[in-house]
């Protein structure tokens, strides 16, 4: 079996760089493959991998269907393209962090935010919605000695509409933006999901336009954002394709297989681009915004299925005379059938579109989004619904502001006193009125507020 080939294929891979004494980066990069592998094959097989034993031909797909009962996660998929687990809880995030190296957003952390901003953290914050990062305590201790830093987010515009779940973290950089007064650039990566998907060039720049819309309409600064599209910026601006080459030199094919999985039979345009989703990391991309300086730290805010491009991204920095962008992780905004998988465009039924209709929004709400009621009102009355496992109830810890008004309705729910109907409608009274707001901000989006954010220029930035 193919995927039994690539595992031995690996695992003699590791070995060899291991007794080759090879760079620690390289090693860890060819053992994180390994993992993931192993991961595929598990997931595949059912069975696990072991050395000298292929799989016999007709061995079960072992699908234990939603596992509620909290275990698990040793198995939970999350790279760029795939979020998954068998858990209805959701991906294990905790073992995420352990996994990818990151650190926990302790109580402490978001105390800090709160002391050094001035401003009451975000319910994304309070609820630890954004969960992990790296190297925030730095990026504050430098923020109260004066030394402000920038935020770097970005968008792969493979549709011209996007989902809730995309807007997670423009939220929370419209509100960092806003708290501390910064600089702010995102990334279009039109040419990824040209690299990616089966789209013309001419489409992807469209979507990419069109997307920049919607994130305008988040409410973001004119005067401290800039939106760029890969297509166009990277040919406009000397710096940064120095930068993408920088960063190309000093990642090794080997590491990016490592990283991403990808194979001898992916596009070499696939192999580079992670250096381009790099680039914007580093200050000196953007001449414009920062004069020239190559040491403004950058903070990147993204759900956790981004970080494999910054693990990359923050290995090399050193290496090329940079400091380390910061990160800050969401989890996953969940799909309506529950939160084995993310919310992703790919499935409409899966996903509440920022251009559906009221109606279409009470629609999907009531007919796909995954209940932890019970199957009688009787039963649900006696023995309450599980909201940990309730995709209506995740919803509302997104979106719902006030923290006792939700805390009341998981009581409520939790005890059978709120019924999945009424819990529905809840959220539907919430989604409702936010869609339609941001669909009349979008509106007020011109050509020409398209083209002021996209063009490159100074912004209001404070050396
Ligand atoms: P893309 O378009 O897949 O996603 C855009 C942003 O949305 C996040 N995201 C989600 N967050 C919560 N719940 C979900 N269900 C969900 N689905 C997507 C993603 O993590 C991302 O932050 N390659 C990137 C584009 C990119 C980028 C960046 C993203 C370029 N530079 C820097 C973050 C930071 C992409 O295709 O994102």
């Amino acid at each position: 079996m193919e995927l039994y080939e690539k595992l031995t294929a690996q695992g003699e891979e590791v070995r060899g760089l291991k007794t080759a004494k090879a760079e620690k980066a390289e090693v860890d990069a060819a053992v994180q493959m390994l993992l993931k592998l192993k991961v595929d094959y598990k997931h595949t097989t059912g069975q696990d991998y072991k050395a000298g034993c292929p799989p016999s031909e007709n061995a079960a797909i072992t699908d234990n269907g939603p596992a509620a009962d909290g275990e698990g996660g040793g198995d939970d998929t999350v790279d760029p393209w795939n979020v998954s687990t068998t858990n209805a809880k959701g991906v294990d995030y905790d073992k995420l962090i352990v996994r990818f190296g990151s650190s926990k957003i302790e109580k402490e952390l978001v105390d800090r935010v709160e002391k050094v901003s001035g401003q009451k953290p975000h319910r994304f914050l309070r609820r630890g919605i954004f969960f992990s990062h790296r190297d925030m305590n730095q990026v504050l201790d430098a923020y109260e000695k004066q030394k402000s830093f920038y935020l770097y987010t970005g968008r792969g515009p493979s549709s011209e509409a996007m989902h809730v779940g995309h807007l997670i973290p423009f939220i929370f950089t419209k509100w960092l933006q806003d708290v501390f007064d910064i600089p702010l650039v995102i990334q279009l990566t039109d040419d990824e999901k040209y690299l990616w998907k089966d789209l013309s060039l001419e489409d992807c720049h469209r979507f990419a336009v069109e997307n920049a819309k919607d994130i305008i309409a988040c409410g973001f600064d004119v005067n401290k954002t800039f939106i760029f599209s890969d297509l166009e910026y990277m040919g406009a601006s000397p710096d940064f394709y120095r930068n993408v080459v920088k960063i190309q030199k000093h990642v090794t094919f080997n590491q990016v297989k490592g990283i991403f999985g990808f194979t001898d039979s992916d596009c070499i345009g696939k192999i580079s681009f992670p250096a381009i989703q790099a680039a914007p990391s580093f200050s000196n991309s953007f001449p414009q915004i920062f004069g020239g300086r190559k040491d403004v730290q950058c903070l990147i805010p993204c759900a956790i299925d981004q970080d494999p491009y910054f693990r990359m991204t923050r290995d090399v920095a050193p290496r090329i005379g940079y400091p380390k962008p910061a990160l800050l992780h969401s989890t996953f905004f969940p799909a309506l059938q529950g939160a084995q998988t993310k919310m992703s465009a790919s499935d409409a039924n899966t996903s509440i579109f920022l251009t559906d209709t009221p109606k279409q929004i009470k629609n999907k709400i009531n007919k796909h989004a995954f209940s932890g009621g019970k199957d009688t009102v009787e039963e649900h009355r006696k023995h309450g619904g599980n909201a940990d496992v309730d995709v209506s109830f995740m919803y509302l810890t997104f979106f719902l502001e006030d923290d006792e008004q939700l805390e009341k309705i998981k009581q409520d729910y939790t005890s059978g006193n709120l019924l999945t109907g009424e819990l529905k409608k809840l959220l539907i009274e919430t989604l409702q009125p936010m869609i339609t707001q941001h669909q009349e901000r979008r509106k007020q989006v011109t050509d020409e507020t398209v083209k002021q954010f996209m063009t490159p220029r100074p912004l209001n930035f404070k050396i």
